[in-house]
C-alpha cells in the first residue's frame, strides 16, 4: 500500500509557543493579520493577548469573532467578506476546532473559486490557501496538524468533510497554556475526541507505519492523562500531555483515516447539534463491540497500551477488557447515554435515523472501519448507544 503522509511545515510546541506567533507571521512576510477565533475566546482576552503579541511586532490586526460551535457555510462566508475588505496578508485561527477549521476555509476559499461544497470530500482543492497559522486552545480535535476542515452545509443539514493538502496550516503552536481554562466537561469530550482519531487511525484500514506510532503514543498519553486533567484541570503536566496527545493523534487520523465512529457522529451533531467529541463518545463503546472482530489484534494492543490488558491475557480477553474500559472511562468522565444527548423521545429519533445511517455511510469514513456496516447495522448500533 502506498500512503501520503503531510504535516505543517513548522510545529512548535511547549509552553508559551503562542508567543510566537509574530516571530512567524514575520518570517512568513505579513504585515496585516485576520484573526479568527469565537465570541469566548475574544470575552476572555485571549484573542486580545494574541494581537497584542502581533502588533507589538509591527503587524495589524482584525479580528472576525462570529465563529459558533459545530462552525456553518455561513460563518465561513462572513468571514471570507471581512477578510477580503481587511486586505491581510495572513490569518491566524485560535481556538477550539471550530475556529480553526473556519480560519483553515477562509484562507483555501480566498485562493479557491465558490461554491465551497464542491471541496467536500477528499482530495478537491486545486490552489493552495492564504498563509495560515493557528493556535489550538482545547485538546483536542487535532485539527491545528491536519488537512481536515469540517464545515455543516445548512441548506442539506449535513456536516462537510473536506480533506485536501491545501488545507494544511502552514504553522502551528500549539501551547498547553492556553487549555488551562478548558471546563471539565470540555476537557472530557474534546479529550475523548483524541482518544477516537488515535483507535480509528490505528484500526483503519489506512493504518500505515508512519501513522501506527502516532496513534498509539497518542493513546498511551490519553490513558495517563485525560482523568488527571478532567478532576484536576490547573494539572499542568496532565494538560501537556493532552495537548500532546491531540497534536498526536490528529497527525495520525489525518494520514490515515477517521472510521464508523466519526461517521456516525456528523449527522448526530448536524441535527441535534450536540458537542462533536460528546457524540464521539456516546458511540464509541458499542461501535468498538461491533469493529473488534475485523481487527482484534490491534484492538487487543490498544487495551495493553491503555492498561486495560497485559501480555498475558489472549487478544480476545484483551478486546472484552477494551470494552469494558471504554465504558467506565466515559462513566467516570460522566458521558451520558446518546438519548440523553439528543434530547428526544426515541420515536422522533427513529424518524431520521435511516437519513442518518445513509449519510454516515455516504461521508466514506464508515469504509475505512475493520467492518463495514450496511444502513440497517448502523441503525442498530445507535439504538445500542441510546
Ligand atoms: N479539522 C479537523 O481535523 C477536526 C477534527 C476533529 C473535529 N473537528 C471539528 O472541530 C469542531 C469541534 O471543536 P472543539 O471540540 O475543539 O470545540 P469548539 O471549537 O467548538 O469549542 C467549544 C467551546 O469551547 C470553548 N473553548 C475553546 N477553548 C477554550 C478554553 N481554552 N477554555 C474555555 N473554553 C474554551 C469555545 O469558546 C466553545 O464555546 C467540530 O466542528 C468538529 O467537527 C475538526
Ligand atoms: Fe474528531
Amino acid at each position: 500500500m502506498v500512503s501520503q503522509f503531510n504535516v505543517p511545515s513548522t510545529i512548535i510546541i511547549g509552553g508559551g509557543a503562542s508567543k510566537e506567533v509574530a516571530a512567524q507571521a514575520k518570517r512568513l512576510k505579513a504585515s496585516r493579520a485576520f484573526l479568527v477565533t469565537d465570541s469566548y475566546l475574544e470575552k476572555a482576552g485571549l484573542a486580545g493577548q494574541i494581537i497584542n503579541y502581533l502588533e507589538k511586532e509591527g503587524i495589524t490586526a482584525s479580528i472576525f469573532s462570529d465563529v459558533q460551535p459545530d462552525p456553518t457555510d455561513k460563518n465561513v462566508l462572513d468571514g471570507l467578506r471581512q477578510f477580503q475588505e481587511s486586505k491581510a496578508d495572513i490569518i491566524v485561527g485560535l481556538g477550539g476546532g471550530s475556529p480553526m477549521d473556519t480560519a483553515k476555509v477562509i484562507s483555501m476559499l480566498a485562493k479557491n473559486a465558490l461554491p465551497m461544497t464542491q471541496y467536500a470530500g477528499y482530495h478537491k482543492v486545486p490552489n493552495p490557501g492564504v498563509p495560515l497559522i493557528v493556535i489550538p486552545t482545547t485538546s483536542g480535535t487535532g485539527s491545528e496538524v491536519t488537512k481536515v476542515a469540517v464545515i455543516s452545509d445548512t441548506e442539506r443539514n449535513v456536516k462537510m468533510m473536506m480533506l485536501d493538502v491545501n488545507l494544511l496550516p502552514t504553522v502551528a503552536l500549539v501551547d498547553y497554556e492556553l487549555t488551562l481554562t478548558m471546563p471539565a466537561q470540555l476537557t472530557a469530550y474534546v479529550g475523548v475526541d483524541t482518544l477516537v482519531h488515535a483507535v480509528e487511525a490505528y484500526v483503519s484500514k489506512k493504518a500505515n507505519a508512519m501513522t501506527d506510532p502516532f496513534a498509539l503514543f497518542s493513546i498511551r498519553l490519553v490513558a495517563e492523562n485525560l482523568y488527571t486533567a478532567f478532576k484536576e484541570p490547573d494539572n499542568k503536566k496532565a494538560r501537556e500531555g493532552m495537548m500532546l496527545a491531540a497534536c498526536q493523534g490528529g497527525i495520525a487520523f489525518a494520514n490515515s483515516s477517521v472510521c464508523l465512529v466519526h461517521g456516525m457522529s456528523r449527522p448526530i451533531g448536524a441535527l441535534y447539534h450536540v458537542p462533536h467529541g460528546l457524540s464521539n463518545a456516546v458511540l464509541f463503546p458499542a461501535v468498538t463491540v461491533y469493529s473488534i472482530p475485523g481487527a482484534l489484534e490491534r484492538y487487543a494492543t490498544i487495551a495493553r497500551v491503555m492498561g486495560y490488558a497485559s501480555e498475558k491475557d489472549s487478544d480476545e480477553a484483551a478486546g472484552s477488557a477494551l470494552v469494558k474500559g471504554l465504558q467506565e472511562l466515559n462513566d467516570k468522565l460522566e458521558v451520558p447515554r446518546l438519548g440523553e444527548c439528543v434530547k428526544v423521545e426515541l420515536s422522533a429519533f427513529d424518524e431520521r435515523v435511516e437519513k442518518m445511517a445513509s449519510d454516515a455511510l455516504a461521508s466514506g469514513s464508515p469504509g475505512n472501519n475493520p467492518v463495514v456496516p450496511d444502513v440497517e447495522e448502523i441503525v442498530e448500533l445507535y439504538h445500542n448507544a441510546w
